[in-house]
């Protein structure tokens, strides 16, 4: 009997002196392991009599519990005592006021999502993101460009090296691929944005390699073009915050819409100035369209049940255009006089309630 107390004793201060998990699971197998101490005395249980084996097993099982509990609680412990001290030692002063010398600023590319974001979230639309190095099946076979298709080589597409699961991996052209990912990841109604970097071999004032875009796309069993005409308008009038702003949509082509559109904005180019609104003048925003069956179809959807309609946007070009941002180029040149110019407060973050046009 003493020898059970002896035995705890042992233990517990063992626990007690366990400074970290290595220590710990060293007493728990010497204790409860297989070849442990209170395992050891479970197995003599078998040769004793039956009052015997009743209650130096009923203790037994205390002090396994007891055991147990100790271990956990040291444990638990030691992870407290851990995180105080991470605590402590990684405290940072938040009510240090703004070195202005080093004071950040956000990105117009950054700021220009974000304001998309607000006026699309109010209308009920979530935020989807894809991989930027994308395969050929999300990037254009899914979208309705067929192997060969004249449509791909406009693409101007980065390939990779083919890898060794036989793919030629791409970095993606377009935020499209987006869509395929979405309709075969969620089930309808859809209304999703999709913002992100895109990558195209070309490089002058109007394009560089890397650029952005935000795709816009619905999928439900009812939407049609006056849906998205409707959408478009209230979009582009918020973000341009020309409350009416014409818009002309004129029959276009891409693979992935039938039919498809480009979208013209009013505008006014007069002594030499842009200005947005109704004024005679058209200037092309986007692209969209309804979304063709064949895309429907290879991403698992019916194409008699589910219908929708999707759009395609280039981030800088509306940067540049609401705020007279001149050459594309200088927007990844990373010069802090640029940055400083062009930059948003840090703390303004756009929200319709907010305000979108600081
Ligand atoms: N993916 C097209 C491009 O990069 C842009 C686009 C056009 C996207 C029409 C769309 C759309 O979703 O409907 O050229």
């Amino acid at each position: 009997m003493n020898d059970l107390d002896t035995l705890r004793g042992e233990l517990m201060t063992a626990i007690a002196a366990a400074n970290d998990g290595d220590a710990i699971e060293a007493v728990r197998v010497d204790a409860l392991g297989k070849k442990g101490r209170v395992t050891g005395l479970m197995k003599t249980l078998g040769a004793m009599d039956a009052e015997a084996r009743k209650t130096f097993g009923q203790r037994l099982n205390q002090l396994k519990d007891e055991i147990s509990a100790a271990l956990d609680a040291r444990k638990s412990a030691l992870a407290t005592a851990a995180l105080d001290a991470r605590l402590a030692a990684e405290r940072t002063d938040v009510t240090l006021p703004v070195r202005p010398e080093i004071k950040g600023s956000i990105h117009p590319i950054t700021q220009t999502i974000d304001e998309i974001t607000a006026i699309m979230g109010a209308m009920g639309f979530t935020v989807a993101e894809g991989p930027d190095v994308e395969d050929d099946f999300h990037n254009f076979t899914a979208l309705n460009f067929p192997p060969g298709h004249p449509a791909r080589e406009m693409h101007d597409t980065f390939f990779l090296p083919t890898a060794p699961d036989g793919n030629r991996y791409l970095l993606r052209t377009h935020t499209s691929p987006v869509q395929i990912r979405t309709m075969m990841s969620a089930k309808p109604p859809i209304r999703v944005i999709t913002p992100g970097r895109t990558y195209r071999c070309d490089y002058d004032m109007t394009h560089t390699p890397m650029f952005h875009q935000v795709e816009i796309l619905v999928i439900d069993t009812e939407s049609h073009m006056g849906h998205l005409k409707g959408c478009l308008q209230e979009f582009l009038r918020a973000f341009f915050g020309v409350d009416d702003l014409p818009l002309r949509f004129r029959p276009s082509f891409f693979p992935f819409t039938e039919p498809s559109a480009e979208v013209d904005i009013g505008c006014s180019r007069s002594g030499g100035e842009l200005k947005l609104g109704n004024y005679g003048d058209w200037l092309e925003i986007l692209g969209c369209g309804m979304v063709h069956p064949n895309v429907i179809k290879a991403c698992g959807l019916d194409p008699d049940i589910y219908q929708g309609f999707a759009a395609g946007m280039g981030v800088e070009r509306l940067a540049m255009l609401k705020y007279g941002i001149p050459d594309l180029r200088t927007f990844f040149e990373s010069d802090l006089r640029w940055l400083r110019h062009y930059g948003f407060a840090s703390l303004e973050i756009p929200s319709l309630t907010g305000g979108i046009n600081p």
